[in-house]
């Protein structure tokens, strides 16, 4: 968001006003308070933000040559990861040893046990978008 800093400078004339009739100690309380909040706000939707993307970076990175970006590709054998029934502990581990006889991968050995968790939440968000 862009601020106009002229309309900032009469935002803060108008709240110095309005707060003179108070003690200054609770103006700057206040003042506090709000700031926590903004900053609060902005910080926890921007990681959410990047957990998402990550999570979706490392899947085009790694899979979907066989399994699609939708996950409905099925290339080399690879199940369609919508319909898949497995717990969200069976997903990980299903990523972390793969299947070696079968063609999928383990990505325990490449990736870390944060990055595989990022991707076991990508693959269980295939069927919620079902
Ligand atoms: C070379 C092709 C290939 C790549 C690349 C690949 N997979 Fe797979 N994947 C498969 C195959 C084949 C299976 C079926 C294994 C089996 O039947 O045991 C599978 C199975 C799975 C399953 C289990 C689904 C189920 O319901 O049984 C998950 C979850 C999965 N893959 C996620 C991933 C993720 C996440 C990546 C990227 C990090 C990935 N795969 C990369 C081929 C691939």
């Amino acid at each position: 968001m862009k601020f106009n800093p002229i309309l900032v400078l009469i935002i803060i004339d108008f709240l110095m006003n309005f707060f003179k009739t108070l003690p200054i100690s609770a103006f700057c309380g206040f003042a506090f308070l709000m700031l926590c909040i903004f900053f609060n706000a902005c910080s926890s939707n921007q990681s959410s933000e990047q957990n998402k993307l990550s999570g979706q970076s490392l899947f085009e990175e790694n899979c979907t040559i066989c399994h699609g970006s939708d996950g409905k590709l099925m290339a080399a054998g690879a199940p369609d990861l919508t319909k898949s029934i497995l717990s969200p502990e069976a997903t990980l581990s299903a990523i972390e040893l793969g299947s070696p006889q079968k063609g999928m991968p383990a990505y325990g050995k490449r990736l870390g046990k944060e990055e595989l968790e990022k991707l076991r939440d990508y693959v269980l968000n295939f069927r919620k978008n079902q």
